[in-house]
């Protein structure tokens, strides 16, 4: 690439090189050991005598900040210097008042520990990657022509179409290819349905605890989130407030308890959202997981005109490849869809193609089944452990589906404490309002014991100091 010099006005034209250049090295821009076009090369560009350029490179090989090397060229030296930011004083713009204070986001990739029960990431060791190597290079030989240029802010009609069938066959989800809208992960489903449904101020019920990513996004649309607690039964419709627009819920496995929301409280939800015109969003994050008990069907299924179904294949398949969708009620279909097409005209075509085929030609199933067994095993694994090591100060919330299980603490422990002590004992856990959450994505089953033992440390560790502590103050 060139490097970019503007030569303007009357300063001398030897000096406006030669500073140029020299500000490029010192904040960065050109980089130790990187190639400085030729004199002869520059003059020519910039349209000067070569003497004007040849007498810059002579000050800036003076200052020792550039090198000839004979025969190859003249390089820039290794300054080491720590690339110089603009200092903020330097900057008069100012981003809007919410983004001034940046929300705590969660960090990727992690950092890599010895026992990891982290949460939302599943198990990428037993993906069939070269299965998937095969389909992308297949897929991108076969699209056709027309889908090389922009397609429907929809999503690619064969996905639609694959996913309307899974989602209609496994989760009683009513829709036709024309309801799904593909998105970049559910994440960007819960963004547009925030652009459609808020304004600032509206209000927004919440699970709590519930999901943060999602809160986020409502926050900073301006909307008033309202948290709604949440027992054994999943939300507490009771406690929504009478001015909510948007519910947002995880009822299939409640995010992160694990709870599944009960039939009389879906029935409930649903006449409360159609009594007020408000509307649901049905975040189904990782329900393709379920181990025991009769599965409940998608809410969307009770009531499509009051429920925004989102679905992803960040669990079902892998993260990186952000891939969700959503099916919404006919109204607010035209809305979602300008919006997504404001945002980014539509998915890659590619990754969903590529998915259509995952699907279609049967491979979708056949891992769900493989993976489920396999989280099955660590769950089972870790319910026993938990059981057999830990029961003094957890008690495992029943629940039969997803990547993850929830436990309360049974001791006056703070779970913020709990996760940092695990985590500087090498077990990454996922900290709640009363209690803890461990991912079975990432852990293998021949891990859990060892993991389970050290908790078992750091529990008594923990013990120990609040009995210190209490004896002081006592
Ligand atoms: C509750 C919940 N919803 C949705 C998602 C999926 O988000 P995405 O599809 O944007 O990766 C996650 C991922 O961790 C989640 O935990």
């Amino acid at each position: 690439m060139d490097f970019h010099l503007a030569i303007t006005g009357q300063r001398s034209l030897t000096r406006q090189i030669y500073d140029q250049i020299r500000s490029a090295i010192l904040d960065g821009r050109l980089r130790g050991g990187q190639r400085l076009p030729g004199t002869r090369e520059l003059a020519h560009q910039l349209n000067l005598s070569r003497k004007t350029v040849v007498l810059a490179y002579d000050m800036l090989l003076a200052e020792g900040m550039i090198a000839a090397r004979l025969g190859s060229g003249t390089y820039v030296e290794d300054l080491t210097l720590a690339p110089r930011r603009m200092a903020a004083s330097a900057c008069p713009i100012t981003v809007a008042p919410y983004w001034q204070k940046l929300p705590s986001l969660p960090v990727f990739p992690r950092q890599q520990i010895p026992f990891d029960f982290g949460l939302g990431v599943p198990d990428l060791s037993h993906f069939p990657w070269s299965l998937w190597r095969s389909i992308l290079r297949s897929r991108s030989r076969l699209t056709p022509q027309s889908s090389q240029s922009y397609v429907q802010s929809s999503g690619y009609p064969p996905l639609r179409d694959a996913i309307a069938s899974y989602v209609g066959f496994s989760r009683a989800v009513r829709c036709t290819a024309d309801d799904v809208i593909v998105t970049n992960g559910a994440q960007q489903a819960f963004q547009l349905i925030a652009d459609v449904l808020i304004q600032p101020g509206t209000v927004v019920a919440m699970e709590y605890p519930g999901y943060s990513m999602a809160r986020l996004v409502f926050l900073a649309r301006g909307a008033k989130v309202v948290d709604i607690p949440v027992d054994q039964e999943g939300l507490m419709v009771k406690c929504l407030p009478r001015n909510a627009k948007l519910v947002f819920t995880t009822p299939s496995h409640q995010f992160p308890t694990g709870v599944v929301m009960s039939y009389p409280r879906r029935v409930g939800l649903l006449e409360w959202a159609r009594s007020r015109g408000a509307a649901i969003i049905e975040d189904d994050y990782d329900s393709e997981f379920r181990f025991e008990g009769r599965p409940l069907e998608s809410l969307q299924s009770m009531d499509p005109t009051a429920v925004i179904y989102v679905g992803t294949f960040s669990k079902s398949l892998f993260p990186g490849l952000r891939v969700g969708f959503m099916v919404s009620p006919q109204p607010l279909r035209a809305a979602l869809l300008a919006a997504k097409h404001l945002t980014d005209w539509h998915s890659p075509v590619l990754p969903q193609a590529a998915v259509a085929t995952f699907i279609s030609d049967g491979h979708f199933a056949r891992h769900i089944r493989k993976v489920r067994r396999l989280y099955s095993d660590r769950r089972n694994r870790l319910v026993a452990e938990v059981q057999r090591s830990l029961s003094d100060w957890l008690t495992i919330l029943p629940s039969g589906t997803g990547l993850h299980l929830a436990a309360t603490l049974k001791q006056d422990l703070s779970a913020d404490a709990v996760a940092a002590a695990a985590l500087a004992a090498g077990v990454r856990l996922f900290p709640m309002p009363g209690g803890i959450a461990f991912g079975v994505g990432t852990i293998e089953a021949s891990q859990i014991r060892s993991a389970t033992e050290k908790l078992h440390d750091v529990f008594r560790a923990l013990r120990r100091g609040t009995q210190r502590s209490t004896r002081i103050h006592s």
